[in-house]
């Protein structure tokens, strides 16, 4: 193939380039994957009605997330396994959304620990994922550590009470090469991803450790224990937006996990648009899901969104050529954006607003 052109090419080399389990593990949803599919028609569905003759010589993407300035408007999204696709995994996102000037989402199911993704780009801006384990105190260790490592917010995932129906990985006995395991956790319960058997490792240790019992009072014992800002991401429907906002969420990200938890769930526009209806001028909101091209971050931000997070792109770009794959995705964002905003007859992200939005 020549040089990827759009994202879509850089998918279709890294699906040469990845094992079919690391692929299938990077592209799959839950169960018939309606939502993954979902996601991206969601977006496409979007109608823009652009202003003409706005002089857009100079056009301007950066804005604030949660007071800290980014050079445009989208994060890494947290991704575990990272070094499934090369061997610097998270520390090579790093250094990628480092030098874009954007901030990376790090999962506590990374490949590599919390402190050394952050020493792999010390001028980076990032935030940790949290996934609450079922032992608390283990909850906590991470919480305090990524703090220690300077993490600026502490994003907490709240739609996997268990893991959602991943028919693929369960197919390929979805498990970790030797040499790649959940770093943040080690030693604590590694063995139960190294199994590998005619079922999803992940499945099963997620099952095992994960806490299903989450309810809201956890999300205040969280910020008991954090000065950090908390970020709720997996919220979809506007009664959890308000009490998120309620509970004292400095922002929600509306997100149906791409598509890998419950099939079905409503695609991000939708929600986005409830979401922004309940809580829009109380709390920052975010939105992933199937964002493929810079107008789908021009129409989240027209429809209210701060930012939007992507997933499965830099993965590729990361499969492809580690860092500078990363890179390279983040400039084609920058670069849609900015066209797309032009296009648009906007100047500065304060003129993307509501009507962009055709009907
Ligand atoms: C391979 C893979 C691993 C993921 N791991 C996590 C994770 O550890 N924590 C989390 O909150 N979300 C996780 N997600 C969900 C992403 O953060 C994000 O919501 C989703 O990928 C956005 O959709 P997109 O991939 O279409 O951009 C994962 C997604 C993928 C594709």
């Amino acid at each position: 193939m020549t040089a990827p052109v759009n994202l879509s090419d850089l998918e279709a080399l890294a699906r040469e380039r990845l094992p079919q389990m690391v692929y299938d593990y990077y592209a799959g949803g839950a169960n018939d994957e309606v939502s993954v599919a979902e996601n991206r028609r969601a977006w496409e569905a979007v109608r823009l009605r652009p202003r003409v003759l706005a002089n857009v010589a100079s056009v301007d993407p950066s804005t604030t997330v949660l007071g800290r300035r980014v050079e445009f408007p989208v994060l890494t999204a947290p991704c575990g396994f990272n070094g499934l696709a090369h061997p610097e995994g998270e520390r090579a996102v790093a250094r990628a959304a480092a030098s874009a000037g954007v901030i990376q989402v790090v999962s506590t199911a990374a490949t590599t620990t919390l402190e050394d993704v952050a020493a792999a780009a010390p001028g980076g801006h990032r935030w940790f994922q949290l996934y609450c384990y079922r032992d608390r105190e283990v909850t906590r260790s991470l919480v305090q550590r990524a703090e220690a490592a300077g993490y600026e917010a502490l994003c907490i995932t709240v739609d996997v009470p268990y893991l959602g129906r991943r028919e693929r990985e369960i197919r390929n006995g979805f498990h970790l090469p030797p040499g790649v395991t959940l770093r943040n956790l080690e030693p604590y319960a590694a063995a139960e991803m190294a199994a590998s058997e005619r079922d999803s490792a992940l499945a099963k240790y997620v099952n095992a450790l994960w806490d299903p019992s989450l309810d809201w009072s956890a999300i205040d014992w969280l910020r008991s224990i954090t000065r950090l800002p908390v970020v709720l991401k997996g919220v979809l429907a506007e009664e959890d937006a308000k009490l998120a906002a309620e509970h004292g969420a400095a922002g929600v990200i509306v997100s149906n996990h791409g598509g890998r938890q419950l099939d079905g769930a409503v695609g991000p526009v939708y929600a986005l648009r409830e979401v922004m209806q309940a809580v829009g001028d109380r709390l920052e909101v975010y939105v992933d899901g199937g964002i493929r091209r810079g107008w789908h971050v021009v129409a989240a931000l027209a429809m209210g969104a701060r930012a939007v997070l992507i997933g499965r792109p830099y993965l590729w770009g990361l499969a492809v050529d580690g860092e500078a794959g990363v890179q390279r995705v983040l400039e084609t964002f920058r670069n849609e954006v900015v066209l797309a905003m032009a296009l648009a007859g906007r100047r500065r992200v304060a003129d993307v607003d509501g009507t962009l939005i055709a009907g």
